[in-house]
């Protein structure tokens, strides 16, 4: 159970609004993948919360009628990542928020808490930085009609975990206009000390637009993450480099020049000294990246074809369930394993307690209890996620898959469970009703996948036993192969 004092849940903005009018010291949550840790660790113990995550209108990417890009702040990493409109007119975002924890945080972690939580490792801060996004942060006034303000996002970071909103407003929409990205080709650069589930050691956006003929460097944005106590530009650096001849030389000053305007710092992941001399190279190398980019589009970049509108425009409000007793509680209606069921629960309690402790589905292990081993990953509506780190009320009417419902009429096993027996891939088994479920998503995707981009997909859990090369081979042995 999570030490919460009380969860309320928004169907509306508006009702939103209405429940911070009411409770003006409980903090909105949206994927909660930073409030529930802190949460669990006691840094915010007691806390109130407000669930936004399903207010209609605030999640998915949208153009408008000038082509400014629309991203709706409750819109998770995967939604942004797999976005037609962010792959083609921003790939640089969309590569970036990609490398965010494992494939199930990025299922349910939102760009707008990654912005919001004011961390400068945050992995779509630097792009959105290079980027110039603005922020849309909105309130309801006296008259009773919600306001809205826009704000730079150079602007919105006042220090290490502080940004400029008011406990009263709500990150609304953030918007990328056109003339910020239009000619522009750009690269990030997470460096870390694991390909996944860790945060930046070092992280850097450079974002670039060349002459028609790609000899000159027109304009240039540089922007780092842990660089700084807040994530930052380097505009000396950037004014220098603009108008410099494209190539090698031009961006080795760029890392020499952006050293001046930036101080890491010393902590137990990396020394200021590393950091410093990865942060030159990685500015070098970024703005080669952008170069290379920049050579294999000539001949023309197609641009998407988005629907006029804002983020999410038109999606229904989800129904949901009934509140009883004291408030506290909630008679969850849900399908668990191809089941419809009704369920009463705390609002306090994660899914993953929910289904081992209320519905016996004990194939649902919980390790770390804080989303990092995926011990306990189920599907819900076909994503994986850490059901450690969602809480059970967000699971209303939704379709909950663990193991216990992947057998068939007679009680066979499926492809993905048999692949695991023959390879191997199984030792204390702890870890292997988590894996199942993620193989089990990607083989209902559909899609087929390289193996380095399967050791990627399934990197968000951890096998005490460390069979990784076994659970490797099972997976690539159900899963569609890329020729
Ligand atoms: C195992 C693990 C690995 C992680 N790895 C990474 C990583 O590699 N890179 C990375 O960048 N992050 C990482 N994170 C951090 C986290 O997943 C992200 O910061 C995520 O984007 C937070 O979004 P959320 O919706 O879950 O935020 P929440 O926890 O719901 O909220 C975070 C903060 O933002 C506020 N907030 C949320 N939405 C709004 C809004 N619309 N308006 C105003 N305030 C709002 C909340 O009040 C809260 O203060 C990791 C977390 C975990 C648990
Ligand atoms: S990720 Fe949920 S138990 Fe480890
Ligand atoms: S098989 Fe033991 S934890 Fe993976």
């Amino acid at each position: 159970m999570f030490a919460i004092d009380h969860y309320y849940e928004a169907g509306t903005l508006e009702e939103a609004f209405a429940l911070k009018e009411a409770h003006p010291g409980a903090r909105w949550i949206a994927g909660g993948s930073d409030l529930l840790i802190q949460i669990r660790e006691g840094k915010l113990a007691g806390a109130e919360l407000i669930g936004i995550r399903d207010i209609p209108g605030l999640s998915g990417v949208t153009l408008d009628k000038q082509e400014n890009i629309h991203i709706g702040p409750l819109s998770t990493f995967s939604q942004v990542a797999e976005d037609p409109v962010i792959r083609e007119r921003i790939p640089m975002l969309g590569r970036a928020v990609d490398q965010a924890g494992g494939p199930q945080l990025r299922n349910v972690g939102t760009i707008g808490g990654n912005i919001c939580n004011g961390i400068t490792s945050a992995d779509s801060a630097s792009s959105l930085f290079a980027l110039e996004a603005e922020l849309v942060l909105s309130r309801i006034g006296a008259s009773g009609f919600i306001s809205s303000e826009e704000k730079e996002i150079g602007a919105f970071y006042l220090g290490p975990g502080k940004v400029d909103i008011a406990p009263d407003q709500m990150l609304t929409d953030i918007i990328i206009r056109r003339k910020k990205y239009e000619g522009f080709f750009g690269h990030y650069t997470k460096y870390s000390m694991r390909n996944a589930m860790d945060i930046a050691t070092l992280g850097c956006a450079v974002y670039c637009r060349f002459s028609d003929d790609l000899a000159v460097i027109e304009d240039v944005r540089i922007a780092y993450g842990v660089a700084n106590p807040t994530p930052c530009r380097c505009p000396g650096a950037e004014k220098a480099v603009a108008g410099m001849k494209a190539g090698e030389e031009a961006f080795r000053k760029l890392g020499e020049l952006a050293l001046e305007e930036i101080s890491p710092r010393d902590s137990w992941r990396a020394s200021r000294r590393f950091r410093l001399q990865i942060a030159e190279e990685i500015a070098y190398r970024g703005g080669m990246a952008c170069l290379e980019e920049a050579k294999a589009a000539k001949g023309g970049v197609k641009p998407a074809q988005g629907a006029p509108g804002r983020p999410g425009e038109g999606a229904p409000a989800r129904k949901t369930g009934e509140s009883f007793g004291d408030g506290r509680h909630w008679l969850l209606r849900l399908t668990v394993n191809g089941k419809a069921v009704e369920v009463p629960v705390d609002n306090r309690e994660s899914l993953a307690d929910m289904l081992r402790n209320r519905l016996g589905l004990t194939s649902v292990k919980k390790g770390c209890d804080v989303g990092e081993c995926g011990a306990c990953t189920v599907l819900v509506d076909g994503k994986s996620i850490d059901s450690c780190i969602y809480l059970a009320r967000w699971a209303e009417g939704r379709h909950v898959l663990t193991t216990e419902g992947l057998r068939g009429l007679d009680n066979e096993l499926t492809p993905v469970q048999q692949a695991f027996i023959d390879e191997a891939a199984i030792q204390c088994g702890f870890c292997t009703p988590g894996l199942i479920m993620t193989a089990t998503e990607l083989v209902e995707s559909g899609r087929t996948y390289s193996r380095e981009e399967l050791r990627k997909l399934i990197s968000g859990h951890i096998c005490r036993c460390t069979g990784y090369q076994n659970i490797l081979n099972a997976v690539e042995k159900v899963v569609g192969q890329k020729q």
